[in-house]
């Protein structure tokens, strides 16, 4: 890692990162939303930059402090994200998907504050929401890496490394970075275990501090590109 950063191996290199979790409104006052807490999308910002790239952080709520040196585009619902990612991919040479978007979104937000209705309980309807990753993938306007995470819970290591690869080929990207989130146990904490699968199977496994799977997924994306030189 010291030895990345000193070579900055990214020099010269756009890269946008993805961070937080969206929300989705219901009405002016009320979203749907979800626990992430952007810190491996941060950890990612920053270890890209001290390896010498340009970095965008398109942000969707992230409370945690933002690292200098990086330009920062905030946005609130997954169709933003989808907007702003795709707006970026022209000048990106990698995409990190480290958000979580909320994957369905109200058929219909009320334009005024819902109220309660006598004592009746509330459905709403649910649509899902663009699948960024999937899009970014299918629609590359010139060559680069693109990068997902998933979040499983699955009984072994083996059962991970399964699900990561089906959800890889679905999504059509080139990496992906598979943690066990049984227990609930990555949101908002500093350290994450992961697997990265790629289509030829794992090609890196982290433990420890969100900086330091960060430092490791930017190793496979370089890696990767070699690969693909060749
Ligand atoms: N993702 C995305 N757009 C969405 C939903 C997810 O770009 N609308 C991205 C996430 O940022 C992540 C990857 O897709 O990089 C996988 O997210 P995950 O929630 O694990 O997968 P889903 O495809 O949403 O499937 P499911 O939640 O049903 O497992
Ligand atoms: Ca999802």
């Amino acid at each position: 890692t010291v030895d990345a950063v000193r070579r900055r191996d990214l020099d010269g290199r756009h890269v946008v990162v993805s961070a937080g979790g969206t929300h989705e409104a219901l009405d002016p006052v009320r979203f749907l939303g979800n626990a992430a807490s952007g810190l491996q999308g941060v950890a990612l910002a920053r270890a890209a930059a001290l390896r010498g790239a340009t970095v965008t952080l398109v942000a969707a709520h992230v409370t945690a402090a933002l690292p200098a040196g990086v330009q920062v585009q905030r946005v609130s619902s997954t169709a933003d994200l989808a907007d702003t990612m795709t707006g970026l991919a022209g000048e990106a040479d990698a995409l990190v998907m480290a958000a979580a978007p909320a994957d369905f979104t109200p058929a219909r937000p009320s334009e005024g504050k819902i109220k309660k209705d006598g004592d009746a309980g509330l459905s709403i309807d649910l649509v899902q929401t663009t699948d960024v990753l999937a899009t970014l993938s299918r629609h590359r306007p010139r060559p680069q890496t693109i990068v997902g995470f998933a979040a499983e819970t699955a009984a072994s290591a083996d059962a991970l490394v399964a699900l990561g690869r089906a959800k890889l080929a679905r999504k059509g990207c080139d990496l992906l970075v598979c943690n066990d989130v049984s227990g609930g146990a990555v949101f908002g904490r500093a350290e994450n275990s992961v697997v990265i699968v790629s289509a030829e199977g794992v090609v890196g496994e982290a433990a420890g501090d969100k900086s330091v799977i960060a430092h490791r997924i930017w190793d496979a994306v370089v890696a990767s590109e070699k690969e693909k030189d060749r």
